[in-house]
Parts: C-alpha cells; sequence; structure tokens
C-alpha cells in the first residue's frame, strides 16, 4: 500500500512538473492596417496557433493605417510579457524607434510584408516587391506589343500605394527600372495611398486628359477597382487595361475572371510561415534571416 502511495505520488509529481514546464509563447502581431490581404494573414497566424507542436498565443493588433497610433501601440506592447514581435510597419522611417526600443528589451522582432528603416531586427519574411513590380511591367509589356506594331506609344500609369512603405517603394522600382528601358511607352507615376478612392480620383483625371492612358498599374487590387470604377464612369470600358497585386479569390482573382482587370499579381500571404519562424526563432531552431 505504502509502495502504491509511494508511486502515485511521483507521477502526479513527474505530471505537475511537466506542465510547469510547457511555456506558452507570447507572439504579438502589430498590423499596419485590415483589407482582404492583410485580413488572411491574421487568420492564417491565429489558425496556425493550432498547428506546431508548441503552445502559442498569438495577439493580433490592428493600427488602421495610422502611423502615429502604431507607434503607440508597439511602445505598450514592449512592456507586456510578449515573446517575440510580427510587425508590418505603416511607413518605414517613423515606426523605427518604436522597433528599435523592443529590440534593446531583448525582444526578437520579425519584420512581414513590410520593413522599417532600421536593420535591428531578427528575421523578414515576405513577397518579392521588387519582382512583383517587374513581372507586372513585363506583362504590360506584352499586353502593349500589338499596339507598338502599330506605331502607337501607348501611355502607362503606374499607381502607387503609400510612398512612405516599403513595398511601395519596392514594387516602384521594379516597374520603373523595366519601363525606363522602354521609351516607346509614354510612362508616369502617381502616387496614392492603397486606397480605391484616391486611385479613381487620380484616373478620372487622367481619363479626362488629351492623351488618355492604355495601361494602369495598381500597387494592391483594391486601388484597381477603384480605377475600374472611373472607366466605367468615363464609358471608357475596353479602351484600358488594368492591372493589380494581391492576387485573392474574392478580389483580385474574381475582378480578373469578370474581366474588369486583365492581370493581377499573386501576393502570397502564408501566417502559418510568419508563427513557424517565429517558433524556430523562439525554441532556437536554425532559420534564415530573410525569407
Ligand atoms: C494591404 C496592402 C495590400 C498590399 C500590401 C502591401 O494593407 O495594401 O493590398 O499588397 O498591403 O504592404
Amino acid at each position: 500500500m505504502r509502495n502504491t502511495f509511494f508511486i502515485l505520488f511521483t507521477l502526479l509529481a513527474i505530471l505537475t512538473s511537466c506542465s510547469e514546464n510547457e511555456k506558452t509563447y507570447r507572439i504579438a502581431v502589430s498590423q499596419c492596417g485590415s483589407g482582404r490581404w492583410r485580413d488572411k494573414v491574421s487568420r492564417e497566424m491565429l489558425a496556425a496557433q493550432h498547428l506546431y507542436d508548441q503552445d502559442v498565443k498569438v495577439d493580433v493588433i490592428e493600427a488602421h493605417d495610422d502611423t502615429e497610433l502604431q507607434i503607440r501601440q508597439i511602445d505598450s506592447l514592449a512592456d507586456t510579457d510578449m515573446d517575440l514581435l510580427v510587425v508590418a510597419p505603416n511607413e518605414a522611417a517613423p515606426v523605427a524607434e518604436a522597433i528599435a526600443k523592443v529590440r534593446k528589451k531583448g525582444i526578437p522582432v520579425i519584420y512581414f510584408d513590410r520593413k522599417a528603416e532600421t536593420n535591428d531586427y531578427t528575421a523578414f519574411i515576405g513577397g518579392n516587391n521588387v519582382e512583383a513590380g517587374k513581372a507586372s511591367a513585363n506583362y504590360v509589356l506584352n499586353l502593349a506589343g500589338p499596339l507598338l506594331a502599330d506605331g502607337h506609344k501607348p501611355k502607362v500609369v503606374e499607381i502607387t500605394g503609400a510612398m512612405t512603405s516599403s513595398p511601395a517603394q519596392e514594387r516602384h522600382e521594379g516597374f520603373s527600372s523595366m519601363m525606363s528601358d522602354h521609351e516607346e511607352l509614354e510612362y508616369i507615376c502617381k502616387e496614392a495611398d492603397w486606397t480605391s478612392d484616391e486611385a479613381c480620383r487620380i484616373a478620372e483625371e487622367l481619363l479626362d486628359s488629351e492623351f488618355p492612358p492604355v495601361f494602369f498599374f495598381c500597387h494592391n487590387d483594391g486601388m484597381a477597382t477603384g480605377v475600374y470604377k472611373a472607366v466605367v464612369e468615363k464609358n471608357a470600358e475596353g479602351k484600358v487595361q488594368i492591372l493589380g497585386i494581391d492576387g485573392l479569390p474574392g478580389e483580385g482573382i474574381e475582378y480578373v475572371q469578370f474581366g474588369h482587370q486583365v492581370g493581377s499579381y499573386v501576393y502570397p500571404t502564408h501566417g502559418e510561415l510568419i508563427v513557424k519562424l517565429a517558433l524556430d526563432i523562439l525554441t532556437g531552431q536554425p532559420y534564415e534571416r530573410d525569407n
């Protein structure tokens, strides 16, 4: 009897110590804004809480495209017990200081999709935005082929996201570098702010001009819908070809199927890989710094 008691007691002690040792990894995610693309990444990260062996808690905090708010949110996150910060900085320069403070506390930081202007980060994971710009430019060049063969000089307009954010800077870098090699096209670039309304306003103005554009390349599909709205309003359907980025089902893919856009570049989400990278960092596994 005494022996059974002893075994039971020992088992209980082992079980208690196991559960005490099982750490819950707290991952805070600072999202710059919302929208279909970002919401999909957030849902994937939340689902990934149950995907891996470790006990992990993901909290997503959204900054509504407001840089000041994002800075305040990161500052207050730095005072919590988070183990790692995942951040998509709304603007590359202003958010850098808040991130530096987090790093000073020894907390690892993953940039996802967007980068800040500080090299003091643990890892980056995101799409190749320079490549997205180049691939879109290549597509425009293909589409322009028949017009060029007929001796036309079609106007190509790039409508950018907010140029204070790293994806807009990189998409522009890729697209404009290709366009500068092709003077047979007339290329102009207009800065917008990722919103459909602003893209619509810009497109309306351009469609009213003496030489309206033939091609619009927008930095996301949301802005491409704004351009399409302007095209419909100005009775320019069939005269204009629109390209976007994100390529989500229910958004860009659908607009291409409807014929509103001629193409959309698929910008991958993969929230589960962000959580995997975070866990590799937290558990001391090998990981790539730039993904
Ligand atoms: C959403 C979004 C996407 C875009 C990405 C770039 O906030 O604007 O549409 O591809 O951000 O960071």
